[in-house]
């Protein structure tokens, strides 16, 4: 057990953590406070205590021992680029910013794995790897400023995971820094380690509440051969479960995205082109390595037995690099462009082959319940993972939109809970769905979360309040 000091004033707090990281790299200004206090939500006021910047694990330490000795709570952040509230400072925290530690500090060729601190940029990282002739293949549409040790506290996931997996998957090895104090090394790089309990993994996806991720670890593939980008247009959800059975039947997609038309609509007003001239009620984009020939006719000729069948309305496939690009803006920018409507997110999964059902049960309460509302569906349909964003209208203040959109969960989680699904597919549970993990963990599960919590937290400084209450 700690010694416990009495809380510090702020002059004596930037004092004592400048000790540690140097005073340059303690920012208490407002710009700092408001910047560094808040993820991608919008619903909640920063208000951090200080920030700071360390360039070492050993720091994180002192960072850590400190807090515990004056019970100051901390809140790592990486690039903030989270949707769950996972990252936000509004009660006085002290956050931890991990940008400054975004070293490579090993490429083995051999082992085809990467070393790197966890403030390391996403895409900086895959970058690394391309420059390697390997691949790196978590991604999604803020890779450009999330950070690795952030991907891995929330297990991101992403436009891949039907190919090649989640954060989860890639990880070899991790260094952390738990809210007691203790540096652990988990797995060190190994494929194989048969050596009981696996702490790598609850430290992927725990959101900060057990300790900091330090440096990451993590396995680098072979890159995909001629990844061709299909969009096709689609009469209904049932239609494109269809879709999706038939081409994984005869090709092995590397992706198996979906949107809707109002949710096309919205990046068309930004300036992207239609990809072909009949609206459909639903789009599928799917990705495929069209390594031969014989790959491409095998998808042409699933397109063709969709189209007589009437599942699919037209389609078009790309022709090069670029033109696949192009197509996957159509879905990759529309987290983004709908931002500004400060959508209320739910990120929803359940098992694929539940989603017709799923889907059929939650567009009834919507239509009932989110009437006059704009919704726009999109996701990851491959893994069984649906984006549901209800948009804000003009008139609505925020605080009755959302308070509005908290009483329809209840009834979205509850069929979640009937379908064995899970309340938040990707995003992680954060401030925004903490109140509601009883729809998908069990009382028995939530009893051991927080045993594990108090093993790793003891003083529960480590982002309180976030995933668990
Ligand atoms: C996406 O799939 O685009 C991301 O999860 C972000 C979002 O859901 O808004
Ligand atoms: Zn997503």
């Amino acid at each position: 057990m700690s010694h416990t000091f009495p809380p510090l004033s702020g002059a004596e707090l930037e004092q004592t953590l400048g000790r540690i990281v140097g005073a340059e790299r303690v920012h208490m200004d407002a710009d700092s406070l408001q910047q560094y206090g808040l993820d991608r939500t919008r619903q909640y006021t920063p208000a951090p205590c200080a920030i700071v910047f360390p360039e070492q694990t050993t720091q994180v330490r002192e960072l850590v021992l400190l807090a515990r000795r004056h019970r100051l709570a901390i809140v790592p952040s990486g690039g903030r680029t989270g949707l769950s509230g996972g990252a936000v400072a509004a009660q006085g925290e002290l956050v931890i910013a991990l940008e400054r530690m975004n070293r490579i500090l090993d490429f083995n060729a051999v082992d085809r794995s990467l070393h790197c601190e966890a403030g390391m940029i996403t895409a900086q990282l895959q970058a690394f790897a391309q420059q390697q002739n390997l691949f790196y293949p978590v991604d999604f549409a803020s890779s450009g400023s999330s950070q690795i040790g952030g991907n891995v506290a929330t297990n991101a996931g992403g436009i891949k995971v039907i190919r090649y997996g989640l954060t989860r998957d890639q990880i070899l090895g991790l260094t952390v820094v738990t809210g007691q104090g203790d540096i652990l090394q988990l797995n060190r790089g190994l494929v194989k380690n048969a050596t009981g309990y696996d702490l790598r993994h609850l430290f992927i996806g725990s959101e900060g509440t057990l300790g900091l991720i330090t440096e990451v670890t993590v396995r680098l593939m072979t890159p995909p051969e001629n990844p061709t980008v299909m969009v096709l247009g689609i009469t209904d959800m049932s239609a494109l479960m269809q879709v999706l059975e038939q081409f994984r039947q005869r090709i092995e997609p590397t992706a198996f995205e979906f949107f809707s038309e109002p949710a096309l609509q919205h990046v068309i007003r930004r300036g992207l082109a239609r990809p072909f001239a009949q609206p459909a009620p639903f789009y599928a984009l799917l990705e495929f390595e069209s390594r031969h020939e014989s790959i491409q006719a095998a998808a042409l000729a699933v397109f063709e037995y969709c189209l007589a069948r009437g599942w699919v309305l037209d389609g078009v496939m790309s022709q090069n690099g670029r033109q696949a690009a192009e197509l996957w803006r159509l879905r990759e920018d529309i987290s983004e462009t709908i931002a500004a409507y400060m959508p209320y997110k739910n990120d929803l999964s359940v098992r694929v082959s539940r989603v017709p059902e799923f889907l059929a049960a939650v567009d009834q309460v919507v239509a009932e319940r989110y009437a006059g509302f704009e919704v726009i569906w999109y996701g990851h349909i491959g893994d069984g993972n649906l984006h549901l964003n209800i948009l804000k209208p003009a008139q609505w203040t925020p605080e009755a939109f959302f308070r509005q959109c908290e009483q329809v969960n209840k009834d979205v989680f509850a069929i979640v809970r009937r379908l064995e699904g899970s309340i938040s597919a990707e995003h992680g549970v954060g401030l925004l769905k903490r109140d509601y993990l009883d729809y998908s963990r069990s009382p028995e599960e939530l009893a051991c979360l927080r045993a594990i919590k108090q093993l790793f937290d003891p003083d529960h400084i480590m982002n309180p309040g976030k995933l668990l209450a």
